[in-house]
This record gives structure tokens, sequence and C-alpha cells, in this order.
């Protein structure tokens, strides 16, 4: 969204961030062309009388570009050539101002679906006309396919499975031997192997992923094997692999296939490169904290399928799992009397949902640490408070108000500013200053300091770092949206809700200006039926609930006076003594 008028800009982003769509903005056209020189964008909306560089300038030099991104025009210049050049050049849409909201968000739709779609058909078409060997160099539209590579003893079934992948629209490789497909990796990005998880002569596949990791970054893995089975050492990718059965149809290795394909989509609209650039350093975990983490999986089953023997299993296939539940739950915060016998016995006493929830804590925790390391001294303390006011705050409002599991909303609420963390360890000093600045200014949202001064903001750092650590996309999802508003798709994420209003609590301890009350009372009347009197009279019980959550996960709230106080304060406003 280009323009020189924020509250344009701002009123455009909204119209489209409710119905989906993700928007960045510019406010002159040097600053657009910057943008899109680093980022892929679908769309560009554009103003034409702008400082730095006239909108026909930019327009100008988008439309020269080879794969460009659509182009809509938003004036209030009313001059009938410099419109009609516009046109002839090929600008896809022109709005005169005043612009209607429903048009111009119908339009905006109809410009981005018709420019996916002519994508994805002459790419077929392409396809259909020149290729009958996957092998074949790539055609100009064949390099905006998916790439997929398959590795598996079996070449008939292979070639059978490109076939079909064909005929999906992805472009399929069959690769003869490791080495070809080594080579392959080396001359073009993959976007995801399909790997038999065996042994390839000399080979075992957790080699193999680990030398391809080098070339392909982000290849995402489907293992092929017993379902049963680990997938062992094998790791790769922004999410861990996913194993179906050796035994599966064709049918369901190409839907596997599709379904991985889809959720990549639906990340990349999620993170943006620049915040997986600047998480790269904190990505990799130890073994342990890996095995820890990848429970979360557990926190996203529907109650039908938590069966404490699932969990159990899994528990017990790692060391470091098994050690770590026993000595959580024989730990005194999880209030379990008596002897624990085993792992089973320890996950049928605390319940499959806390178990996980306890054990993703203590990787998070492990995780987190060499971020905390790096950051200033103040910054991490403070850091630290916050996000245990986040985390128990969303478990309380989750589990009080919404009827939500307050264990899966206590490791979101952990997770929504880790991003923070991150910035810290990076700017160090710049980013404390930052920080003071935001806390000091009662109107100012941390988060938007963070955009205004570093281009990026704590929600996106969160997100992109937490799908590195192979979290589950729907977790990736609610943190990277915990600011709001809620972008397309995020519909059916409760626990942001929850979420938000923690942080509203958390941005009130810092300063109980009169506008961060405001917001909060709007977090909490537009998520309680009650009514603001009655959802007021129930904050020390929610407070009371959190920091006993907080005390079950051993992240103990340290700011309870403080909030005593403040919850005092909301109820009785006379009582305020602080702006
Ligand atoms: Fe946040």
């Amino acid at each position: 969204m280009v323009d020189d008028e924020k509250n344009v800009r701002s009123l455009l982003i909204a119209w489209l961030f409710r119905e989906g769509f993700l928007c960045n903005e510019a406010d002159d056209g040097a600053e657009a062309l910057r943008e899109i020189g680093q980022t892929h964008y679908d769309l560009v909306v554009a103003d034409l009388r702008m400082p730095n560089r006239h909108g026909h300038s930019l327009c100008q030099e988008i439309l020269s570009q080879g794969d460009r991104p659509r182009l809509v025009v938003v004036t209030g210049v009313d001059d009938p050539r410099l419109l009609r050049d516009l046109r002839s050049r090929g600008v896809d849409h022109i709005f005169q101002k005043p612009v209607d909201a429903s048009e111009f968000v119908s339009r905006i739709r109809e410009l981005t679906q018709s420019s996916a779609s002519s994508i994805h058909v002459s790419g077929s078409r392409s396809r259909a006309a020149s290729r009958s060997n996957a092998d074949e160099h790539d055609t100009g539209e064949d390099s905006r396919m998916p790439a997929v590579a398959l590795l598996l003893h079996d070449m008939r079934r292979a070639q059978e499975l490109a076939a079909q992948l064909k005929r999906e629209s992805l472009l399929p490789f069959v690769p003869e031997s490791t080495d070809a497909l080594c080579c392959l990796a080396e001359s073009r990005h993959l976007e995801m192997l399909v790997l038999e998880n065996s042994r390839f002569g000399f080979l075992r596949p957790q080699d193999l992923v680990s030398h391809l990791k080098s070339s392909t970054a982000l290849t995402e893995i489907i293992l092929l094997g017993d379902e049963n089975a680990p997938p062992g050492a094998v790791s790769g990718g922004p999410s861990a692999p996913k194993v179906i059965s050796r035994h599966a149809s064709d049918a369901e290795v190409v839907q596997a296939v599709r379904g991985k394909i889809a959720a990549m989509n639906r990340s990349r609209r999620t993170v943006s490169p620049q915040a997986r650039e600047l998480v790269r350093p904190f990505a990799s975990l130890s073994s342990a904290q890996q095995s820890l983490l990848k429970l979360a999986k557990f926190l996203t089953l529907p109650e039908s399928e938590l069966k404490p023997d699932g969990l159990a299993d899994e528990v017990m296939a790692d060391a470091d799992a098994t050690v770590e539940i026993l000595r959580l739950a024989k730990g005194a915060s999880a209030g379990l009397r008596g002897q624990i016998g085993d792992v089973m016995d320890a996950i049928t006493r605390l319940g499959v949902t806390r178990s996980a929830a306890l054990l993703v804590c203590s990787g998070i925790k492990g995780a987190e640490k060499p971020l905390l390391r790096r950051m200033p001294l103040p910054l991490r303390e403070w850091y630290q408070r916050r996000s245990a006011l986040n985390a128990a705050f969303a478990a309380a409002f989750a589990q009080k108000y919404f009827g939500l599991s307050g264990d899966v909303a206590f490791i979101q609420g952990l997770l929504q500013d880790i991003g923070i963390a991150a910035l810290g360890a990076t700017f160090e000093d710049r980013y404390a200053r930052l920080v003071s600045r935001a806390r000091a200014c009662g109107p100012a949202h941390l988060h938007v300091v963070e955009r205004e001064d570093l281009r990026i903001e704590h929600s996106e750092i969160s997100a992109a770092l937490i799908e590195q650590w192979g979290l589950p996309d729907e977790f990736v999802r609610t943190v990277r949206f915990h600011h709001g508003p809620k972008a397309g798709g995020t519909e059916t994420l409760q626990v942001i809700d929850p979420m938000r209003i923690a942080e509203s609590v958390a941005d009130l301890c810092d300063n109980r200006h009169a506008c961060r009350r405001q917001d909060f009372f709007q977090q909490l009347v537009s998520c309680c039926d009650g009514g603001l009197e009655e959802s007021l009279g129930g904050l020390e019980g929610a407070a009371a609930l959190a920091s006993e959550i907080a005390q079950q996960f051993r992240v103990p709230l340290s700011d309870e006076p403080l909030l005593r106080g403040i919850f005092r304060e909301l109820r009785d406003p006379a009582a305020s003594t602080a702006i």
C-alpha cells in the first residue's frame, strides 16, 4: 500500500485486512521500490501524487518488471491524459478517490485470484505441451511450480507417483540415485523430498537429509516408512518430517504431498523472508529440545484423539523426554501425591494435555536460553516477567472465559512474544532503548514502535522462530496474528483472544496510562458476554487462576502485588493514581 497519507493507507489496509489480505506499507515511491525488490508481492496499490518518486514513475518501473505484481492506482488526480497513459501502459485498475470499500475489496480480490489462476493454467498448459519427461530443463512457467523429488527403491512406483503429481500441477523429479538427487538439489531449489525411510547403499536417510540441508534450506520431507517407528534423526526443513506408511496407496502419498505444499504456502504468507533471516542464528536446537518440542503436536489434537499411550510411546522412545516427564511429575508443583511408577503412570495422572504442555514448556525454556544470554540484563528481566504474564493470563482467560484448554493457551502465550528475545539478542542496546521508549509512552504499542523503527514487529519474529523450531502451523499463525486484526484463515484460532487480553495485562503492568486501560477494557468486553461490570468482577479470580497455573508450569509471576493494584484501579477508577 503506497501512499504518503498515513490515514488513507491505514484505512485501505484495514479494509483489506478484514478480507484476509496481508499488507505492507510504504509512504513514497522510492520506499515502495525497495520493498518490492526484497519481497514478492501479489499486488501493489499506489497513489500518484507522492514525494521522492511520483506514482507515475513508480508505476512505469513496476510495469517494466518481468514477473511483476498486479498494479492498482488509487488517486485524487483527475488528469484524463495521465490516466489514459497509465491504462495504455498496462495498469490493472484505476480508482478515483473517494473509493467505495466493497468495490475496492472485490476488485482487489478479482485481480489477485486471476493472477494466481493465470500462473496455474499457463503452467499446466506448458507442461502438457512440452514436458514428457520430468527431468527436462525447466521452462519459465515450471520454475514457479513447487518441485518435488521422489527417491524410492522402487523406481516404477516413483515414476507412477511423479505422473500423478504432474497432474496436480506440481513439478516432480525422479533421481535414479542418491548422487543424482544431490546434483539436482545443487542445481535447483526443491520444495519437497519424498524419501523412503531405509538405507540407500551406505547412506542412511538422515545422512542424506543432512547433506541436502546445506543446499536446500527449506525442503520439506515426507518419509515413506513404518508409521509407528519414529523418524529417527531425520530432521530438515521448517517443520518435522511427515511419516506415512510405506504401504500407503499412491493416492494417499499424493494427498500428503498436496497437504504439505498447502501448509507451506500458508506459512509463506504468514512469515516474511526478512523474519526468517533474522531468526536463522537461533534456529538450531539440541536433540533433547527437538524431542520435547515435537510433542507440541499433542496440543493440537482433538480431545477424542488424546490417548495416554500415544504420548507415552513417543516419550519413552526418547531418553531425555522420559527423564523430563518423571522429573516434572515428581516435582512439588505438579500437585501429585504418592510415588510415580513410570512414564505411563505420570502421563495418566497428569493428563495427556498437561503432560505434553509441561514437556513442551521445558523444551521452550531450553531453546530460549541462548537468546536470553545475548540480551542486555534489564531487558532480559523485563522480557521474562512479560512472557510469564502472557502465558499465565492467556491460560487463565482461555479457561475461565472461553472454555478452552488453559494448558494449550499457556504454551502459545509463552511463545507469542518470544520474538522480543530474538530482537533483543540481535539489536541488543538499540532494541533495549526502543523498548524503554515504548514502555514509557502510554499510548504507544510496542509492536507499532518496532515497526516504525525496525520495520518488523516481534509477532513476525516469534512466528518465524517457532516455525524454524518445528512447532505446529496453527501455533505459528496464532502467534503471528496475536496483535490483530485477525487475518484470513485465523477465524478458527480462538486462543488469539485470550492471548491478546494477556498482552494488554502485560502492557498495563508497564504503564497504567488511560489509553492502556482503555485497550484492556476493549479486549475484555469484546470477548466476555457478561458486559464490563461482570468481567471486571471476575478479574481477581482470573488473576488467582493465572498465578496457580504459572506455579504449576514453574514460570512464576513476579508482578502479583502490582497486578492486584491494577485490577483494583480498573474496578474503581477513582482510586487511580498513575496516568
Ligand atoms: Fe506481542
